[in-house]
C-alpha cells in the first residue's frame, strides 16, 4: 500500500510543481508591476499560490517521510516472519 501512495504522492507533488513555479513568481511580478487594473483582477486568484504551497508543503513532507515509514514497515515484517529476530531488531 506504501507503494502505491508513494508512486502517486510523487507523481501529484511533480504535477503540482509546475503551476506553484509559475503562480508563485507571477503573484510577485503582478504585485511589482502594480497596475491597479491587473492588482484589483488578482485579488481574486490571490489565494491561489498560498494553496499550492500548502498542497506542496503536504505532499513534501510526506514524500520527506516516506523513506522512514517504509524502514519501520520492513522491521515489522522481519520481525512478524522471524520470531527469533525480535530482540536484535529492537537494538537497530
Ligand atoms: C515545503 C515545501 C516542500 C517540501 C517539504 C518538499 C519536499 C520534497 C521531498 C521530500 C521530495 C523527495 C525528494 C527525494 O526523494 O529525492 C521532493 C521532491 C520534489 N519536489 Fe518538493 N517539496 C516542497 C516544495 C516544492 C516546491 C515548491 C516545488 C516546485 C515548485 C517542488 C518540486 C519538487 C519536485 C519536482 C520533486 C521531484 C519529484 C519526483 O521525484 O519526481 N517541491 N520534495
Amino acid at each position: 500500500m506504501t507503494k502505491f501512495w508513494s508512486k502517486w504522492f510523487r507523481k501529484f507533488h511533480r504535477w503540482i510543481a509546475i503551476p506553484t513555479a509559475l503562480a508563485i513568481p507571477a503573484a510577485l511580478v503582478i504585485k511589482l508591476i502594480g497596475d491597479p487594473k491587473i492588482v484589483a483582477a488578482w485579488e481574486k486568484l490571490d489565494k491561489i499560490p498560498s494553496i499550492l504551497m500548502l498542497i506542496m508543503a503536504l505532499s513534501g513532507s510526506y514524500l520527506y517521510l516516506l523513506p522512514y515509514i517504509v524502514k519501520g514497515q520492513r522491521k515489522k515484517r522481519i520481525a512478524i516472519s522471524q520470531p527469533e529476530n525480535r530482540q536484535t531488531l529492537k537494538e537497530i
